[in-house]
């Protein structure tokens, strides 16, 4: 609908003689008070301006000139809007287009691009704590609505698996690990491992020296130590990827720090051959000169003992994805206290020559309900396992309240998509910037801005098909979209192929959480204001195609978070 208006002003434009500058696009947007109409448009007031005549003049003319059949009818509001209606039978040929077109309305972006979405990358043989649900659902749901877009996205696991803390476990492994334990549960039992020695460490200065000492073996490709790092990458993975299986999150690959060893002495190499790095003290690092911000923050990427460090293997990951997989972007989606670490690689790559366009998605931290970091409390992080245990055993509770007759193994799958849909749209719901507070009973309620709250809509719309005696089928040329409340889902559900791809814009999924809110507020008063069974003919057919359509948008938008819809709740 945006494009037809915006066709159709484009033309009033060169029908009343305003010179446009070139590339000129009359832009329209939905209107934000739905009292002024549904869409809108600022162009007389930016045009008016450029070519020094008064707006609201100039809106009339075009006005006047505009011919926009039987889409809408336009009127000018304020200081020169120009407004527009769309027209209940305008409404009714686009709700049946959509019907038959299984994208929703979504265009496809073009160009499309190639994207690398590096997300979740939790350091192995420690455990995946809250902090990195943000990454982990953030960038699964940025990498969901990139694919849907058209463009070819990969994703990239980039775990820190060559970190200082083997040094720690490798010492542990050697003297306090508990084979049987490993057995049971290999992440508890590293965890434990890496817990103790790091107690140890903070008594004793030569166990801190014995740990420095088993990691520079393995740096120097020590064999028993080797076995015992590659030992342990295994389990954690294995560990980890239990986890994303319950989070329905997958990976085209897992290239971690590791893999990028054999480039880093290279690379250092080349760049001081290229001037971008240069020896200080010993290290060799790269100063920005001539960057305000960055001028007095050099960043080392060798150390004067030949050791190299994270920001040398994420210099070495650039060069890879953009000589390997061509990539034109690459998303980080990284806490905001790694703002300058990316600030200083994308620098440095720039200064090395190359143009790949990288951004640091960056998100705020997860309070606790007294509004500080969320702890257990015994004073640790909380483990993201436990998180989705409790949500899917809180899950459990109120589905047995309120739908005690599901079979017993439903239920145990219902609980674990409400639970962990929950978790994830709490997150999702939020700008990605604000720090936001954890509470169980707001995430978990089936009245509020919730997933149980979609997920029981999309069940609701559902289960209307379901009393139908007989299939329905339904007809996509007899609609008649006359009442209040059909018009306005009609409009909820035409705003779809709108807001979907603005989503990259700034990286918010929170602008479609929103948005399937609105959605499902809509159907609610829809559904209230509006008999669908009891109604008959082309009424009942319009009704029932708002409700199809409703339900595919429902879980086409709660896919794109990565969320699942059950088929009862
Ligand atoms: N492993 C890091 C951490 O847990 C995050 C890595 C993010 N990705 C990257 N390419 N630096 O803090």
């Amino acid at each position: 609908m945006i494009e037809k208006l915006e066709t159709s002003l484009l033309s009033a434009l060169t029908a009343v003689g305003v010179d446009l500058p070139e590339n000129f696009q009359a832009q329209v947007a939905a209107s934000a008070d739905l009292r002024f109409g549904d869409y809108q448009s600022n162009v007389a007031m930016v045009l008016a301006k450029q070519i020094k005549t008064n707006p609201r003049a100039l809106a009339t003319q075009l006005v006047d000139a505009l011919d926009l059949g039987d889409l809408a009818e336009a009127d000018i509001a304020g200081p020169g809007f120009i407004n527009f209606r769309i027209k209940k039978e305008a409404w009714s040929e686009r709700v049946g287009q959509l019907l038959g077109d299984d994208r929703l309305g979504v265009p496809l972006a073009s160009p499309a691009r190639t994207i690398v979405v590096d997300f979740s990358a939790p350091n192995v043989a420690k455990p995946m704590h809250v902090g990195h649900i943000r990454s982990t659902i953030i960038g699964d749901s940025l990498a969901r609505i990139a694919r849907f877009l058209g463009h070819k996205v990969i994703t990239d696991n980039h775990i820190g698996d060559w970190g200082t803390q083997f040094g720690m476990i490798i010492h542990g492994w050697k003297t306090v690990l508990d084979q049987d334990a490993l057995e049971c549960d290999p992440v508890a039992e590293l965890l434990r491992v890496y817990r103790s020695v790091n107690a140890l460490c903070g008594d004793d200065e030569s166990v801190r020296e014995t740990c420095k000492q088993e990691l520079v073996k393995l740096q120097a490709g020590d064999q028993e130590n080797l076995e015992i790092w590659d030992k342990c990458v295994e389990l954690s993975k294995d560990g980890l990827q239990g986890i994303y299986d319950r989070l329905d999150v997958s990976f085209d690959y897992w290239y971690g720090e590791s893999f990028y060893n054999d480039r880093l002495a290279p690379l250092v190499d080349e760049m001081i051959e290229k001037g971008v790095a240069r020896e200080s003290e010993g290290a060799i690092c790269v100063f920005f000169d001539g960057d305000p911000k960055l001028e007095d923050k050099p960043t080392v990427v060798r150390k004067a003992d030949g050791g190299f460090l994270y920001a040398t293997t994420d210099l070495a990951t650039i060069d890879f994805r953009v000589e390997e997989w061509n990539a034109d972007d690459i998303w980080y989606v990284v806490g905001a206290p790694q703002q300058l670490h990316f600030q200083q690689i994308f620098e440095a790559t720039r200064r090395r020559g190359m143009t790949p366009s990288m951004q640091h998605v960056s998100f705020g931290s997860i309070l606790g309900e007294d509004r500080k970091l969320m702890k257990t409390r015994s004073g640790d992080n909380v483990q993201l396992v436990d998180v989705l245990d409790e949500a899917v055993e809180r899950a459990s509770q109120a589905i047995e309240e309120k739908n005690p007759d599901l079979a017993a193994d439903e239920k145990q799958k219902v609980a674990e998509i409400v639970g962990i849909g929950a978790v994830k749209f709490a997150e999702l719901s939020q700008h990605r910037m604000t720090d936001y507070v954890f509470s169980w009973d707001r995430m978990l309620a089936l009245q509020g801005d919730t997933a149980p709250y979609l997920q029981y809509s999309c069940v609701r719309v559902r289960s209307i098909f379901r009393k139908l005696d007989e299939g329905v089928s339904l007809d996509l040329e007899n609609l008649t979209i006359t009442e209040d409340a059909e018009v306005h889902l009609a409009r909820m559900i035409v705003r779809f192929g709108e807001v979907v791809p603005s989503l990259l814009d700034d990286f918010r999924p929170n602008l479609l959480a929103n948005y399937l809110l609105e959605l499902a507020k809509a159907f609610h008063s829809f559904f209230e204001a509006c008999p669908v069974l009891k109604s008959e003919g082309a009424t009942q057919n319009t009704r029932l195609v708002l409700c199809e359509l409703t339900s595919r948008v429902l879980m086409k938008g709660l896919g794109l978070l990565g969320i699942e819809t059950p088929e009862r709740m």
